[in-house]
This record gives structure tokens, C-alpha cells and sequence, in this order.
């Protein structure tokens, strides 16, 4: 059985139906229908062009990677089984969620409650509702979902909604059970240091007050803007993970056996920063805009390096289209950064960024003749990879490296209380700071 597959056209604030998707096994197929096609729209991804009669996905899920952005991770899928009372397949909960997943793809036939946009006012009015005991009174997590009767699509572990105010859609996360009630603090002051570090985010991201003295954080949707006509646009995406195709690369026997012999896997290599770089530019197409991704990786490898942010795994990175028509695509706006409280022994990223082939002797003292993948974070190693793999050069690097440092060193502390964090709480996170502070006090680099 086929699938519709809708689209949100640049600046269209309706969906349009954009052909059909099949699916058996691991290999799905999607077809542009003849009226899209004779409108002359625009290819919903690199990988699907428009010019064949039908596009094949082979392997992993068999879901092309577009696709799979625009459903639910842990926690949607979470609030989808627990509605239908039964588990859901990848695909199901494709064309079961709401629709607001990230990006401009919805599968499935479309009705008024996949479509619905949460406003904060109705939130809020449930929330008052819920405790003044009209409803049952339930912990943060079960408020949210109740909010939320329909769920969410957008990814991620953490409870969060998308919500209207204002003329502005936010995603709103919520701190988990068990999580710090101090999270969405750390996570705003986060977002503003990086900005401040020249990393690319989205402005005004704030910690919101709820009346029953919770809080969550509220950051403007890169991939929803109002028009005119008070209606919402979308803008597609691809996480780093679907452009990947990590589906395609669960551990496997084989991966072990390269591990032992090797010291890496082909998938540790498929899941690196090395890999996004060089395959971002199927997507960017562009020489230009591919060296700027590029340099603009490293600087999130290094911000994330050096605020400790160890949770930098491949769907907490994603590309945004700017030019659909041309196929044009840039990272989005970076998101949850939030820096490792508790730090294992040798701190290494989420994704390797540095990979030295066999036989090179690189500036990191880890090097030799054996190829080597590096995700462990070291100065030296942060440095080769900035000019092997992200188009700087070295003396470039090192001031940007070093600035970036010294301004974190200084800074950190300012932007954690100006959110209003604690004194006790500020200091748990001092340990993340010190490979900031060792290279602002030049023993780093
Ligand atoms: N500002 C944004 N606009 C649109 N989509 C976003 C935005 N920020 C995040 N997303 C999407 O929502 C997903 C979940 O967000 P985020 O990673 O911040 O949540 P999380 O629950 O902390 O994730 P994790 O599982 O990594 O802890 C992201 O993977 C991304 O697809
Ligand atoms: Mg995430």
C-alpha cells in the first residue's frame, strides 16, 4: 500500500500532496505524482530527483532520510504507543504523528488533530485545569503529554511541545524526571554563550516560567516562520543521522573485528564529524556554501569540545534547505548544547572529527603510522582536524581556538547566573571549563 507524502513548498502555509511512497522490507519507493511534476515544484531532496519516474531506498529502515526526520524519537514514539495502547513501527509512526515534526515532510492522509499547533494559552488553560483537579493531577512528564493529547513529532528523549505565542512557534523542553530542574537555565545560557563563541544558533532562546512553578526552555522554531496571513511556512531538514544513513550501520560482527585491528570501526567512521563534512555536500551542492558548513562545523566541534558537551551524537546536528528549488542546504541553527556535568576520565565527543590516514605523522601526538579516527578531545587533535577536514588553516585555527577559549573562561560563570542558577548549581559545572581555562592560560595550546 502507498503512502501520501505532503509537502510545505517554500512560503506555503499548505501542505501540497507531493506523490506516493511504498515500503516493503527494507526497501521503500517514492513516486512525484504527475500534477506535482507538471507544476513544476521544486525535488523534495537530493536524493530524490525529479527526474525519474521513482526513487528506491535501499537498506537500514528503507525510508529516504527526509522521511524519517518528520516523525517521532524516543519520546514522541513514547506518547504515540502509549495513545494507541500498542507498539508502532518506524513507518506507522510515520503516518500516525502530528505533523509537527521537524521540517516540511508529513506522510500519511492528514487530519485536523495531526495538524494542530498547541497555543500557549490552551496550555496554559489545561495546566489550570489539571490543578484546580478537574483533571487528574499527574507528574511534569504525564502534564505535558495531557497537554499535548496528540503527542509530538519532534524528536529527541526529553518531554517537549511545540507551542504558539505570539506569532512565533517554540519548541518547549521540559526537564525529564530525574533531570535538574536547573536544565533549561544551563541550556539557555548555553545556546547564548555559543552565539556569543560565533556558533551559529537561534536568537532569544528563554527560560519559561509555568504558573505551577516548573520551568521549561522555549527556543523559536528554525523550521516554522508566520506569513501574512498568520498561517505558518516551513522549511525542510535532514539530521546528520538520516543524511548518514546510520539506519544502514547498526553495530555489526564485522565492525568489531575492524575495531580490534584497526582501533576503529567503518561505523565509528560512517557516525564522524569527518563524514558529515565531506558528505554535506550532496546536500549544500555548493562549493561556497560547503566551505562555510564546513568551517562552521569545527567551530560547534570546538565550542562543544570546549564546554564539555559530550551528548553531541548525530541527531543533535541537521541541515536546513534555503533554497529548494536548487537544492541548497546548510546546518541549522545549532541546538542542545549543554555542557557533561559528569565528566568520564578522557572526555571525548559523541562523533569522531579527526581521522589521520595510514601512514601520516599529523600534529596530534596520538598519530602514527597506523590510520587512526579521533573523537577523544585533545588541542592538538582539534587543530590537524580544522585544516585536514574544515578548510581552515592552522594559524586560523589556533586564534580561533584560543579566543574562543579565553572568552569561555572568562564568561562562563556571567552567563550561567545572569539565567538565575545558583551558586551550588553553577558549581558543579566548574570541571567542564578547565580545558578553556588551561588553553586562555596558554598551557593548552
Ligand atoms: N529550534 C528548533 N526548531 C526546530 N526543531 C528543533 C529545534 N531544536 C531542536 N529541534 C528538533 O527537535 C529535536 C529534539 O530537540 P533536542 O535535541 O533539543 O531535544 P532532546 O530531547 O534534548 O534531545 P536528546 O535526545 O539529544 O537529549 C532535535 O533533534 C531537532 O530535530
Ligand atoms: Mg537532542
Amino acid at each position: 500500500m502507498g503512502h501520501p507524502v505532503y509537502v510545505w513548498l517554500p512560503e506555503a502555509t499548505e501542505p501540497t500532496l507531493a506523490g506516493e511512497f511504498s515500503h516493503t522490507g527494507n526497501v521503500g519507493r517514492f513516486e512525484y505524482s504527475a500534477d506535482y511534476l507538471a507544476a513544476g515544484h521544486p525535488a523534495l531532496a537530493p536524493d530524490i530527483p525529479r527526474n525519474r519516474k521513482s526513487t528506491t531506498v535501499t537498506g537500514g529502515l528503507g525510508i529516504f532520510p527526509i522521511f524519517l526526520d518528520a516523525g517521532p524519537d524516543t519520546w514522541g514514539r513514547h506518547l504515540l504507543e502509549r495513545r494507541l495502547g500498542r507498539a508502532v513501527s518506524e513507518l506507522e509512526a510515520l503516518t500516525l504523528c502530528p505533523t509537527d515534526g521537524v521540517g516540511n515532510i508529513a506522510l500519511g492522509p492528514l487530519s485536523q488533530e495531526r495538524l494542530h499547533v498547541l497555543k500557549l494559552e490552551e496550555f496554559l488553560e489545561l495546566l489550570i485545569a489539571q490543578s484546580q483537579g478537574t483533571q487528574a493531577r499527574t507528574p511534569l512528564e504525564e502534564q505535558v503529554m495531557d497537554a499535548h493529547q496528540r503527542g509530538t513529532s519532534l524528536g529527541g528523549t526529553k518531554p517537549k511541545l511545540s507551542i504558539e505565542r505570539n506569532g512565533i512557534q517554540y519548541l518547549a523542553k521540559f526537564p525529564a524526571q530525574g533531570d535538574s530542574p536547573w536544565l533549561p537555565h544551563l541550556e539557555c545560557a548555553t545556546l547564548k554563550l555559543a552565539r556569543s563563541c560565533g556558533v551559529r544558533t537561534l536568537i532569544d532562546p528563554e527560560v519559561w516560567r509555568l504558573p505551577t512553578g516548573a520551568t521549561a526552555l522555549l527556543v523559536p522554531r528554525f523550521d516554522r516562520h508566520r506569513m501574512a496571513s498568520g498561517s505558518y511556512a516551513r522549511t525542510a531538514y535532514v539530521s546528520a543521522h538520516a543524511l548518514l544513513r546510520l539506519d544502514m550501520h547498526p553495530p555489526q560482527h564485522k565492525d568489531m573485528q575492524a575495531f580490534a585491528t584497526l582501533g576503529f570501526s567503518p561505523a565509528g567512521m560512517r557516525k564522524s564529524y569527518v563524514s558529515l563534512a565531506q558528505d554535506m555536500l550532496r546536500w549544500s551542492r555548493d562549493q561556497t556554501i560547503h566551505q562555510e558548513e564546513r568551517r562552521e562545523l569545527w567551530r560547534r566541534i570546538v565550542f562543544n569540545a570546549l564546554i564539555r558537551n559530550l551528548d553531541d551524537h548525530p541527531r543533535n546536528h541537521g541541515l536546513i534547505c534555503e533554497n529548494m528549488a536548487r537544492q541548497q542546504w546548510r546546518l541549522s541553527p545549532a541546538f542542545d548544547l549543554v555542557p557533561t556535568a559528569n565528566l568520564p576520565q578522557n572526555p571525548a565527543l559523541c562523533m569522531a572529527y579527526h581521522y589521520i590516514p595510514p601512514g601520516q605523522r599529523g600534529r596530534a601526538p596520538t598519530s602514527g603510522t597506523a590510520p587512526r579516527l579521533i573523537s577523544v578531545i585533545e588541542t592538538g587533535a582539534l587543530l590537524a582536524a580544522a585544516e585536514a577536514h574544515y578548510g581552515y588553516t592552522h594559524a586560523e585555527a589556533t586564534a580561533y581556538l584560543h579566543t574562543t577559549a579565553q572568552y569561555i573562561a572568562e564568561h562562563w560563570q556571567t552567563y550561567f547566573s545572569a539565567e538565575g542558577m545558583p551558586e551550588t548549581e553553577i558549581n558543579r559545572f566548574r570541571i567542564c571549563f578547565s580545558l578553556a581555562q588551561e588553553i586562555a592560560w596558554g598551557q593548552g595550546l
